[in-house]
């Protein structure tokens, strides 16, 4: 059936403005990392992103190795955007990275000017993309000068091949000279996306404060730590979830005692607030002023139904964030 979006669909959404830029992100962002590879079904994929976008997620955040295999999660994506969404392509806010593994030999992974046009050009033929709104380096290349990584984000931003680009896993002081030679080169860094959640807390040791003082948003990704921040495993590992899947990222072993009994205990507090666990999870990302939107994943229609439903409850108490904080260390 063609695919018409929800009328309504601006609605449900809360936009904000990413740093001191123009541009504005939904409070809740899409990632494709996982279930969109070959190995999912294109029609989940598909509900997936036509969920998203009826609720006002208009940003859908891809990378050039996200599959299983890599590239296929941008082929899939490029395919139902040329079904469903080539309407809507102005509506929306697509991204993609470079950075990991994606060819071998040299020039096929870390942050040289090689890598990085190359990349892109294949993620736009991928997608079937002319541009791709924002383009980030994917993590920081130890041996590449930063001046040759930020020069290259520069070029594809002139090139009309990115609107925007972006830093994502780069600690607070690397962060800080990335986005002083983007300035200096005129072409601002727009955001940096780091994981950030209740169990990965890094980015409060400095990297929002330098974030905000220099205008520059922030995304942050596995905002439910892969799903150890929901009810997804309270009562065992289901066999359709992450931590079921053979992930390196997620498995039975990370899911300690220890760690269930954190969970438990949070999850106790969202019921008592009258929300998931989950959506308690990122309202608590998203306090405070200092995040632009959460990057959550999704294999089900219904947990895109729940995030949205996590901005009709956002306010902590101060007393809950000291019961949050206690349980947390
Ligand atoms: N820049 C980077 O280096 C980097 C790294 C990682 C990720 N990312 C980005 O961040 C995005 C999100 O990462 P993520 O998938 O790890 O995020 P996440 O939101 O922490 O985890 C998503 C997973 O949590 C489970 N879940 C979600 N909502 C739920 C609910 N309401 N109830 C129960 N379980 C729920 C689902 O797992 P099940 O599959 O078990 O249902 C879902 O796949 C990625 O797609 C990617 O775009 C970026």
């Amino acid at each position: 059936m063609v695919y018409q979006a929800n009328s309504a669909r601006y609605e449900s959404m809360e936009y904000r403005r990413c740093g001191r830029s123009g541009l504005k992100l939904p409070a809740i962002s899409l990632g494709l990392w996982h279930n969109f590879g070959d190995a999912t079904l294109l029609d989940n994929s598909r509900q997936l992103l036509r969920r998203a976008f009826d609720l006002g997620i208009t940003h859908l955040d891809l990378a050039n190795n996200y599959g299983p295999p890599p590239g296929s999660a941008e082929e899939n994506f490029g395919r139902i955007l040329r079904e469903d969404f080539l309407p809507y392509r102005d509506e929306l806010v697509i991204s993609s990275k470079a950075g990991y593994t994606m060819w071998d030999g040299p020039y096929g992974d870390w942050g040289s000017r090689k890598y990085l046009i190359s990349s892109l050009d294949q993620s736009l033929k991928r997608m079937g993309l002319e541009y791709v709104d924002i383009f980030y380096h994917h993590r920081p290349d130890p041996e590449t000068p930063l001046e040759e990584t930020m020069r290259a984000l520069d070029t594809v931003v002139r090139q009309g091949k990115a609107l925007y680009v972006g830093i994502s896993n780069y600690p607070a002081e690397l962060a800080a000279k990335a986005i002083d030679i983007l300035n200096d080169l005129g072409t601002p860094c727009l955001i940096h996306q780091p994981r950030y959640s209740m169990f990965e807390r890094w980015v409060e040791g400095g990297l929002l404060e330098i974030l905000q003082d220099k205008g520059v948003g922030s995304i942050a990704f596995s905002p439910l730590a892969g799903g150890q921040l929901t009810d997804r495993y309270l009562d065992g590992i289901p066999a359709d979830s992450r931590a079921a899947s053979g992930s390196k990222f997620l498995n039975a072993d990370q899911l300690t005692s220890e760690k269930l009994e954190k969970v438990r205990k949070l999850n106790a507090i969202a019921q008592r607030r009258g929300q998931k666990l989950s959506q308690m999870a990122l309202a608590w990302v998203l306090r405070g002023d200092k995040v632009t939107s959460v990057l959550i994943g999704a294999s089900k229609t219904s947990q895109i139904d729940d995030a949205v439903g996590m901005l009709a409850n956002r306010h902590f108490t101060a007393e809950e964030l000291a019961e949050i904080e206690a349980i947390l260390v």
